[in-house]
């Protein structure tokens, strides 16, 4: 192994090289990888959880609030290495009793997807200061402390961890067909705050992105297809006249959270099937 496999640097400052070992064979796997993701007891969380195990992935975890329902079930029937934690994301207590007992089980932990969020659609006169405080206290301190609490983690098992938070489109512009102001702000700082974590971690060899999804088949999305003028919007939109199907958005996620990314850190991927062309 050379100095720089090994993950030291003669330079000023030491920092862990995350350049994969020689006998690396740059296929995109996440083989003897252990993931958790938050909020994977249904929607993009257990999509993104299915394609985990279709690469390989050694286990995943859900870390989620609600208790595990038909779907969780079904996809564990297939992969008996899917788990599930309750896990409260906006508890620190919480998460950190889920990432110990995974190393408790697995001796490692390897990845994290903070994905757990919710919204509310309204106009934005109407907000009060309850509302933006549930969704921020949610989507972005349960995403913040989340990255916090693996990271510390990943750092003290010598672990070069990869986090990918699930932003949204709309950090990047209004979502027309059903506005939230606080929401698209949960989720700018989301997509924000990856780009900082990721020059801060660099050194540990912990690499942080996110990812921005469109219009995914979701219980978040429940009123899309109801629309009465849904075809029209879609019209207008451009792009890709449907839903996605959460699977759809799983390659990416497993591309940052493989060693194949080695060198990827804090970037957004839009994923969004050019619906309102940008
Ligand atoms: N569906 C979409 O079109 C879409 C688009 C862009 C971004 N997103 C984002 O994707 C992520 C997943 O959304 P989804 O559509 O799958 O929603 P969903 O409501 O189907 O799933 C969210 C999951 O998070 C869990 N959860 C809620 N509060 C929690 C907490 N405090 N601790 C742990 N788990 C908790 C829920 O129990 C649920 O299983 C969210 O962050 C959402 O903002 C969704």
């Amino acid at each position: 192994m050379t100095a720089t496999e090994n993950g030291t640097n003669s330079g000023t400052q030491s920092y862990v090289n995350t350049m994969p070992s020689s006998d690396f064979t740059w296929q995109i796997t996440l083989a003897e990888k252990v993931i958790a993701i938050t909020g994977a007891n249904r929607g993009i969380g257990l999509g993104i959880a299915e394609v985990c195990f279709a690469n390989s992935a050694k286990a995943v975890y859900s870390l989620d609030l609600m208790e595990p329902g038909e779907d969780f079930a079904g996809l564990q029937k297939k992969y008996p290495n899917f788990r599930y934690i309750q896990t409260d994301v906006t508890s620190e207590e919480s998460i950190q009793n889920a990432v110990d007992q995974i190393v408790e089980e697995n001796g490692r932990v390897d990845g994290l997807v903070a994905n757990a969020g919710m919204t509310k659609h309204q106009p934005a006169l109407q907000f009060d200061r309850p509302e933006l405080e549930k969704l921020f206290n949610l989507n972005v301190f349960g995403a913040y402390f989340c990255a916090q609490i693996f990271a510390r983690k990943f750092m003290e098992l010598g672990i070069k961890g990869s986090i990918v938070m699930t932003a949204s489109m709309t950090s990047y512009r209004p979502n027309r067909a059903a506005p939230s102001a606080p929401y698209g702000a949960t989720k700018a700082a989301v997509r924000n705050m990856c780009h900082t974590l990721a020059m801060e971690w660099s050194k540990h060899g912990i690499r942080v992105n996110s990812i921005s999804p469109g219009f995914v088949r979701t219980a978040m999305t429940y009123y899309v297809e109801h629309a009465p003028d849904w075809d029209l919007k879609m019209q207008y939109y451009g792009g890709m006249p449907r839903l996605a199907d959460p699977r759809e958005l799983g390659g990416a996620y497993v591309y940052l959270l493989s060693d194949g990314s080695s060198y990827t850190t804090g970037i957004d991927i839009p994923i969004a099937g050019i619906v309102g062309a940008w």
